[in-house]
């Protein structure tokens, strides 16, 4: 409560009228703001007593749920809804005294489509539960912003790839051209056919099919549209498993781990199949860039909305021409190398709502870092046992 109001209550006795007239008016006027506001918000707000019965509700609340009667008042929210699986999930979540977060549901109302956000948070006081504040946000336009804006950018990681199939494929069809032209001369010639000749050309024709039957298989593992299957799982330990997985090759190259996780890191939405994945194609390429041995450094770290993973090594690097280009398809500095391991890593993270970023200097090394988004309800979690204390 307000300092001068209990200061007032306490000198209740002793005020004249005009100055419980004045007290009274400057309540109903603070009153009158608090609903203005309560009622112009675009979030719908509902505010439930101890006995999750309804006290008070926002004119957003009473558009965005699909209540059922005209009389809300008093009455249990769970009763109050059309909607049998909202009502079922807060009659379930709040006799179960849970907080929620962002809990989705899409409904369908005359025909429109539309995505609600369902929080539930309590509210306390003194230590003590009064009830619990519901919070309702209409995210139909965000999520759809998100799905346009992810099509967009697969579209045009598409067209690079498509375009980089079109420039590997243009050298074995080009050679196929020739070895037949080559062959159909040596048929054509006077006298017997030179049947050496024409043997090692069709060699040459076969493997340069198997190329392009390796370029072909190599694309369509790239652009096979991943299928991540989320689960809520420590990083940390998933990246230690890849390190010791591949200690061997990392020993084997002379190459010393350092390994640095920061245990206050949240668990995250991973898919442990791919991001294994990911982690093995960005080491092996940190191997590869340490002939000679060297260092590979390992870093965990979190700030408030992101968890960041830093991967550094001490090899070769990378000049700064090729930097821009590492994660485009089939582009590579090795004799043997497909080209597409950066860019599945790429594909991997982008999947897992996360940023790919590389620094590095020709001769220095070069460091890998990738951040990936903390989930809102951990991120919820945090702040609240941050205010804790
Ligand atoms: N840690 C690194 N240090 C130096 N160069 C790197 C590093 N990682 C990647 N590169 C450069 O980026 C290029 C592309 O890497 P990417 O993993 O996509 O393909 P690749 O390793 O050449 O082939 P593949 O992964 O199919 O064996 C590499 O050829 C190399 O030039
Ligand atoms: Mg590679």
């Amino acid at each position: 409560m307000k300092k001068f109001i209990e200061r007032a209550l306490e000198r209740l006795s002793k005020l004249d009228e005009e100055q419980v007239r004045s007290l009274i008016n400057h309540l109903g006027n603070e009153n009158d703001l608090l609903s203005v506001v309560f009622e112009s918000m675009t979030d719908g707000l509902v505010v439930l007593g101890a006995e999750h019965e309804i006290m008070l509700y926002n004119k957003s609340a009473e558009r965005l749920l699909p209540f059922e009667h005209e009389e809300i008042h008093e009455k249990k929210l769970w009763e109050t809804l059309s909607d049998r699986e909202i009502a079922d999930f807060f009659e379930e979540r709040l006799l179960n005294q849970d907080r929620v977060y962002d809990k989705q549901f899409t409904l369908d109302s005359s025909g429109v489509i539309r995505i609600l956000s369902c929080s539930i948070m309590p509210l306390v006081r003194s230590g003590k539960a009064l009830g619990n504040l519901v919070h309702i946000e209409d995210v139909t336009e965000k999520r759809s912003r998100e799905a346009r804006l992810r099509r967009a950018e697969s579209l045009a990681s598409l067209t690079t790839l498509a375009a980089g199939v079109a420039h590997e494929i243009k050298n074995p069809l080009g050679s196929i051209g020739i070895h037949i032209q080559l062959i159909q001369k040596a048929v054509n010639t006077k006298g017997s056919p030179d049947k050496e000749s024409i043997s090692k050309y069709l060699e040459i024709i076969m493997e340069e099919i198997d190329r392009l039957n390796g370029i072909v298989v190599d694309f369509l593992f790239a652009v096979r549209p991943i299928n991540a299957d989320l689960e809520r799982r420590s990083l940390n330990s998933l990246v230690h498993d890849v390190v010791d997985f591949i200690q061997f090759e990392l020993k084997e190259a002379g190459i010393e781990v350092e390994e640095r996780y920061d245990e206050s890191i949240p668990d995250l939405d991973l898919d442990e199949k791919y991001m294994k994945q990911a982690l093995l194609n960005i080491i092996k390429n940190a191997i590869a860039a340490m002939p000679e041995g060297g260092m590979l450094r390992i870093v965990t770290d979190t700030g408030s909305s992101d968890v960041v993973l830093r991967i550094s090594d001490t090899g070769v690097g990378i000049d700064e021409e090729n930097l821009g280009k590492i994660f485009e398809p089939y582009f590579t500095t090795k004799e043997f190398g497909s080209g597409l391991g950066l860019t599945v890593v790429y594909k991997i993270v982008k999947e897992h709502g996360g940023e790919i970023s590389v620094t590095s200097r020709e001769g220095e090394g070069a460091t890998f870092a990738l951040s990936f988004p903390i989930p809102e309800s951990e991120r919820k979690l945090i702040e609240w046992e941050e205010n804790k204390v």
